[in-house]
């Protein structure tokens, strides 16, 4: 049995109510939802692809793609907004040329908002490679980015 069809076990089968569930079983297990994936859960609860890419969507949680090889969260949580977190997510996007929730073309970079990461006084944070880093400014990115890519596992 496979590790999809082992989630889809726990679920009755054509229960379209447990479509976000499921969903976010698989992500959790694969990282983001494949087309594979996506094919069996559709079969499974006799739901179209379409239906379930176009619910699936509508929420920002859900991948399409893997995560890069580097992945950055950057708190978007209250206290990180007001002060500056936006600037930074702005700083992020334009030296890596993606949206949040997409991934670089080379594999290597991705990045996502976040929920309140539990470090409100020192926001904006930021969380990437295992270590967190407090306050962040616009500025400060492309020197990070540019410290990340040197990593030798990333050339
Ligand atoms: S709002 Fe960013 S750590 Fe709490």
């Amino acid at each position: 049995m496979s590790k999809i069809e082992e989630i889809l076990s726990r679920y009755r089968e054509g229960s379209h109510e447990n479509l976000i569930p499921i969903l976010q079983d698989v992500q959790e297990f694969e990282g983001y939802l494949s087309e594979n994936a996506i094919v069996s859960i559709g079969r499974f609860l006799h739901m179209s692809t379409t239906k379930i890419y176009g619910l699936a969507t509508f929420y920002d949680r859900f991948r399409f793609i893997p995560e890069g090889r580097i992945h950055l969260r950057i708190c978007n949580g209250t206290t990180c907004f007001i002060n500056g977190s936006g600037g930074v997510a702005a700083a992020v996007k334009e030296v890596l040329g993606i949206e949040p929730g997409q991934t670089t073309r080379d594999g290597r970079f991705s990045y996502e908002l976040t929920a309140c990461m539990g470090g409100c006084n020192e926001g904006p944070v930021i969380y990437v490679n295992g270590k967190y880093s407090t306050h962040i400014r616009p500025d400060d990115i492309p020197e990070m980015i540019a410290k990340l890519k040197a990593l030798p596992d990333l050339k």
